[in-house]
């Protein structure tokens, strides 16, 4: 458990006639601050507060906190080395004379913790909390005498702080921006994606100087000038609107909360927490995908009972709908009727793939069920041609569970109101996971899918959903910001151009999965859908295929965590293929994750340990460009000898020539040898390391 509150620290003649003791009881890092402290303050005015210094367990990261003429700023270093400038803090307020005036310290609280906590699943098995922490609590000095308190933390990965806003009886208060600014100390190469747009966070990441962003989303990864890999997130959105980063000026970024239809930022009842805001700090950009900082400042687990959320794979009647083999309506051609089904049943059997997703079971469904519209779908009623008690009881008897499946066009009104029998449906069925889709630019119509209304949808139904004992694949969701730790049943969600883009657009360039583990992913496991070997997408739409070869494809499963992995191309590309045995043996829940090589949006090498047996896997891809990847395989076990099966690119092709073309090859090594990989152009490799 965090260690909170050691002692409240007030600012009265009692603490300082004991000034001498805090040397004793303070761990040294925090002599700075309370050098500070011992200062003779009380009843300072606001601009004599003394400043705040606050550093992680190994002193490299430091937060420095001041009052400058009242007003709330901050300062962060690395190493010495400047990340933040001084920038503001703070809100403005709906209401006229809400906004805090000129402020004094009025006490502080230092928080410290070293844990070990263990994740339900993941991509690390035990994952330490470690940071120190101080809670500053702010009064207004003149007028009425109004309260701000703000938390920070010192991590060795970075840092972060939020804002509490006590009950202070002015009754509801909106917050109309929040003045949070990150004023970069150095300009530095950033890889966004714009905020604001209709389809959410489906956009390929641009790269550019920071000082040439607009307004993005987070997770904001930026490459300094200073050397630092930077990532700006935020965990723990809980009734709150999400944080969007907008460049105000050179490198200076601010908080933008994303709004309500009618402009008000986030609606309260007159207090509030808001998310931590948060800043990843590395010295290399793997280390930025090994940080869990953004877990460990979310909430323990809640759910008592999690033995029914079950990590797992799983095929579906899903790809055959966007390469236009099927469709999701009733028609000749409909994907989800019992006898295909039934098929896609059997294939699970054979392969050992124990879950099967069924998407367009249910009435609504229309040519045109993609279009902005307040779509009436059926989360009770199957069409014509199905029959969902058939299919699930088939299923159970071959050993395979159906993924349940709910669009709602983002038609909340209409999900609402039907949301607890479609989910009681699914239970009586001995369905335990349900995918859920809120296809279209606004909520309601109305509502950025990003606003606060959005925040609270989303984790009422996940809510809801852990109620029914049902796991949730979110699609069209929200960022994720750790929740997964507070709530395992949330699985995994989309937020970024996944697979099907492959199938009905121009497709994800082959740097696209070379960039996404350094932005997307730091937020948390994606629904990515990969697996697509048949990669010219013979029975598809003209003109169509992937952006990858096969090999690529299967690295996915390893470089992209999620704890559900589909299958995703047509079953029959599967049936004797020489990589469906890697598809079957590859872990979705592991024991720890490694980064043995990365550059940004060029290339990335993984290695995890599976959870539930002594084997390694490892992932390896590249962006447009061959690379040779040598790998000292220190990661093994020393004294231990391995099959390593080498699922990679043949010879002499390419993401657009021969792609489909995979080698499977065989050696025993052990962890003094060295590994070469031979990457095509936009290839890949995927590796087992069977401990013999
Ligand atoms: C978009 C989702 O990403 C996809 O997985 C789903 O099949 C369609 N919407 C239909 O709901």
């Amino acid at each position: 458990m965090e260690f909170r509150s050691i002692k409240r620290l007030e600012f009265n003649a009692k603490f300082v006639e004991r000034g001498g003791m805090y040397s004793r009881i303070c761990s040294p890092l925090f002599a700075l601050m309370f050098s500070f402290l011992m200062a003779p303050l009380l009843g300072a005015a606001p601009d004599e507060s003394p400043p705040v210094s606050l550093l992680s367990p190994d002193g490299k990261n430091s937060i420095l906190f001041e009052l400058v003429d009242g007003f709330p700023e901050y300062r962060v270093l690395h190493d010495g080395v400047a990340v933040i400038d001084s920038s503001p803090m703070g809100f403005t307020f709906k209401k006229a004379g809400s906004d805090l005036g000129r402020m004094m310290i009025a006490g502080i609280e230092e928080t410290r913790a070293d844990d070990t906590w263990t994740q339900v699943w993941g991509e690390k098995k035990e994952i330490r909390n470690h940071f120190n922490g101080v809670i500053v609590s702010l009064k207004e000095a003149e007028g009425p005498g109004r309260a701000l308190e703000i938390e920070f933390r010192a991590f060795d990965d970075g840092i972060a702080f939020r804002y509490t806003y006590p009950q202070q009886g002015e009754g509801d208060l909106v917050i109309m921006d929040e003045l949070t600014g990150f004023n970069l100390a150095h300009d530095g190469q950033a890889w966004w994606i714009g905020a604001y747009q209709d389809n959410r966070y489906e956009y390929l990441t641009t790269k550019s100087a920071v000082s040439d962003i607009d307004v993005v989303h987070t997770p904001l990864t930026i490459k300094s000038d200073s050397g630092l890999y930077l990532s700006f997130h935020e965990a723990r959105l809980v009734d709150f609107a999400s944080m969007t980063i907008r460049r105000t000026d050179g490198c200076s970024l601010k908080a933008d909360l994303v709004p309500w239809a009618d402009g008000d930022r986030v609606k309260t009842d007159g207090s509030f927490t808001t998310p931590w805001r948060t800043l990843q700090i590395a010295e290399a950009p793997g280390d930025l995908i090994t940080s869990y900082m953004v877990l460990n400042l979310n909430d323990p687990c809640v759910i008592d009972d999690t033995s029914w959320i079950q990590p797992h794979k799983y095929l579906g009647i899903w790809w055959g709908m966007h390469i236009g083999k099927y469709t999701f309506w009733e028609s000749p051609t409909h994907g989800a009727s019992t006898a295909n089904a039934k098929e896609y049943i059997d294939y699970c059997a054979r392969f050992g793939i124990r879950h099967l997703l069924i998407e367009g079971w249910n009435k609504g469904w229309t040519p045109a069920w993609y279009e902005n519209a307040m779509h009436m779908f059926s989360f009770t009623q199957s069409t014509d041609d199905f029959d969902l008690k058939t299919v699930t009881d088939y299923a159970r008897q071959k050993g395979v569970k159906i993924i349940g499946y709910h669009e709602t066009g983002s038609n909340l009104i209409n999900y609402l109101k039907q949301v607890d029998e479609g989910m009681e449906l699914y239970r009586s069925m001995g369905v335990n996971d349900v995918k859920i889709g809120q296809v279209g630019s606004r909520l309601n119509m109305t509502e950025w899918h990003h606003g606060q209304f959005g925040v609270n949808y989303y984790r009422q139904v996940l809510k809801k959903a852990a109620r029914y004992q049902l796991t949730v694949n979110f699609h069209e969701p929200i960022k994720d910001t750790g929740e997964r730790r507070t709530f395992p049943n949330m699985m995994s969600r989309e937020g970024a151009r996944g697979m099907e883009y492959d199938a009905w657009s121009e497709g994800n360039p082959p740097d696209h999965t070379a960039t996404i583990p350094f932005t997307r992913m730091l937020s948390g496991p994606m629904d990515f859908t990969p697996g697509i070997l048949d990669v010219s997408i013979s029975q598809g739409y003209e003109g169509r295929d992937v952006h990858t070869t096969a090999a690529k494809q299967l690295a996915l499963y390893v470089v992209l965590f999620s704890p559900i992995q589909m299958l995703a191309d047509l079953p029959e590309n599967y049936d004797g293929h020489p990589a469906l045995p890697l598809l079957q043996d590859v872990p979705v829940d592991w024991e720890d994750t490694r980064v043995l090589n990365a550059s940004i949006g060029e290339y990335v090498t993984m290695a995890r340990k599976d959870r539930h047996s002594d084997d390694w896997y490892l992932g390896s891809l590249t962006n447009e460009a061959p690379r040779d990847i040598e790998l000292p395989l220190s990661f093994i076990d020393a004294g231990s000898s391995y099959e390593a099966t080498v699922y990679g690119d043949a010879d002499g092709i390419s993401w657009s020539q021969r792609a489909a073309e995979v080698i499977v090859t065989r050696q025993t090594v052990e962890s003094s040898n060295t590994l070469v990989l031979k990457l095509a152009p936009g290839g890949g490799a995927a590796v087992r390391f069977r401990k013999l």
